[in-house]
């Protein structure tokens, strides 16, 4: 892959003006193995030490559109992310965990795939892990079935302040959907429990909080989780609705420039798997091709930072 010079707007950038003729049907079967097979793919060996962040952002996003249609993270509108400590406080109802350095729980993000680019690693910890929520859910079914009827039934969780039109503060929806001949999962606990500060909000019962708790205690086992390394130059790709993604509380370097930093993408794939409403309608809305779109909020329009916001 070769990038050069200047980013320009990568926002009007298409799949046609970043050709990769000698990795295309590559790209093609590992988006298959991501969506439709084991869930996760890590791409090693960007040579992200040779780029500015305008060419490595640029090398990314065409990545990216080869892979899918970038949507917006976040109520900023941003469709290339930045996972970065601002050293915002985790315990505000407000703040999302890639902002910070603690440790974030087995959870989803929204969109089809979610894409990382390693730019720069941490000092220490920071590991990134992931777990099979289609495993998940066959452990509880073997372990605890008389949990699995609450994991299919909707959470109440907080859209974070980042309100798509006509929707609540708060969206429903299960952890686990079944779905044409698939488990679809869904889960970010600590939106469940920010979902709890809401008005109109049930209070979770002590079996709903029973079963969420196996469950992490499920994600938790060393025997069902993959943990990883990222080294610069990684590329992670994971499908949000077949695995989870975790990674562990980090400590960063002094200076800033130094301090871990991910590019991120959330993907939406035009021929992805089949998904129950709950994804598309009730919690996210849908894109031209029917995917999830990620948060759009009224009047916020998407842009593509290159640095932090
Ligand atoms: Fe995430």
């Amino acid at each position: 892959m070769r990038v050069k010079g200047q980013a320009h707007d990568l926002m009007q950038m298409s799949k046609s003006e970043f050709q990769l003729p000698t990795i295309s049907r590559r790209l093609e079967s590992i988006k298959r193995y991501v969506l439709d097979g084991p869930g996760f793919y890590l791409l090693r060996g960007l040579p992200i030490s040779r780029w500015s962040i305008e060419e490595a952002a640029t090398a990314f996003w065409g990545l990216g559109l080869h892979l899918g249609e970038p949507c917006s993270q976040n109520g900023k509108g941003h469709v290339l992310g930045h996972v970065k400590n601002l050293g915002l406080d985790y315990q505000d109802p407000a703040t999302r965990g890639y902002q910070t350095n603690a440790r974030l729980p087995y959870h989803t993000d929204s969109s089809d795939v979610v894409g990382l680019l390693c730019l720069k690693t941490s000092k220490s910890g920071g590991l990134s892990s992931i777990v099979s929520s289609t495993t998940l859910y066959n452990e509880v079914l073997k372990q605890r079935p008389e949990l699995l009827a609450n994991l299919m039934r909707p959470f109440y969780r907080t859209r974070w302040g980042e309100v798509p039109e006509g929707k609540q503060s708060w969206a429903e929806i299960p952890v686990f959907m079944e779905h044409r001949g698939r488990i679809i999962a869904h889960y970010v606990r600590s939106a469940i429990r920010k979902g709890q500060l809401l008005e109109g909000v049930p209070v979770l019962t002590t079996e709903q909080e029973e079963a969420l708790d196996f469950l992490d205690e499920l994600s938790s086992d060393p025997a069902l989780h993959l943990d990883m390394t990222f080294e610069p130059g990684d590329v992670q790709l994971v499908c949000n609705h077949s695995t989870m993604h975790s990674r562990t509380a980090y400590e960063d370097f002094e200076q800033p420039e130094d301090r871990r930093h991910l590019l991120r993408l959330w993907l939406a794939c035009a021929n992805g798997p089949a998904l129950p409403d709950w994804m598309t309608q009730s919690y996210e809305g849908a894109t031209q091709d029917g995917r999830p779109n990620g948060i759009l909020v009224p009047g916020v329009p998407l842009h593509a930072p290159l640095a932090a916001e």
